[in-house]
């Protein structure tokens, strides 16, 4: 009988190799280079944050979708789509923003040709908190936006329920103000239902509270 001796998980998990910079350029070519967690193994690339320096107001989602991934942008395919048009229907500029996710590698399964979205673990996130940790950094920000539960966990430093949390201002690990609201594919989710209308004018109230 052959002896099969399992690789222990934790060996796919490593130390996030961030450099010591307040340069997002840098920051997002050293994240190329990320194996702290096994996601980079079936991800294009890292996808890194984006938006100016002085942004007041940083922006976080889950992690990149099929788009993103092959673009190498955040929030380019359909929820980036639906979060453009909210911010614009709130009167808040995305170019002022700086825009981001938990974790920078895509999670997917597949189904036939389709590269299936998959929520990051509770360890994926915390594998990939130093990257977020530089970005707050790099940028200090006045408010912090989470979007949806992932996001969440990554500023907050523990999980919490959106539905209960939205709409407040939280102290996350960060020193900075965090402001939970829904992730914008719950609202593609929710797209042909009778309240999808409904839950987008929530949506753009949750983010007109961000003007001034
Ligand atoms: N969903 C996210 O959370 N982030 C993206 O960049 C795209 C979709």
């Amino acid at each position: 009988m052959s002896l099969v001796i399992a690789r222990p998980k934790s060996a796919e998990f490593g130390v996030a190799p961030v450099p010591e910079t307040k340069s997002i350029s840098r920051l997002r070519a050293a994240a190329q280079t990320c194996r702290a967690c096994p996601l980079w193994k079936n991800a294009t690339c890292a996808v890194f944050g984006e938006g100016p320096n002085s942004a007041k107001l940083i922006f976080v989602g889950e992690q990149p979708g099929d788009k993103e991934d092959r673009a190498g942008h955040p929030f380019v395919g359909p929820a980036g789509h639906l979060l453009d048009r909210a911010l614009e229907a709130a009167g808040v500029d995305r170019d002022d923003c700086y825009i981001t996710n938990a974790v920078k590698h895509f999670k997917w399964t597949p189904q036939g040709k389709r590269r299936l979205h998959a929520k990051p673990s509770a360890r994926e996130v915390a594998a990939c908190r130093p990257w977020f940790a530089a970005e707050m950094k790099a940028i200090a920000p006045r408010l912090v936006v989470c979007l949806g539960s992932t996001a969440s966990q990554q500023v907050l430093g523990k999980p919490i329920k959106v539905t209960q949390a939205r709409g407040e201002k939280l102290d996350s690990e960060f020193g900075v103000p965090a402001l939970i609201t829904v992730h914008p594919s719950s609202l593609l989710r929710a797209m042909g239902q009778p309240d999808a209308e409904e839950q987008f004018g929530r949506f753009v109230a949750d983010l007109k509270r961000l003007r001034g």
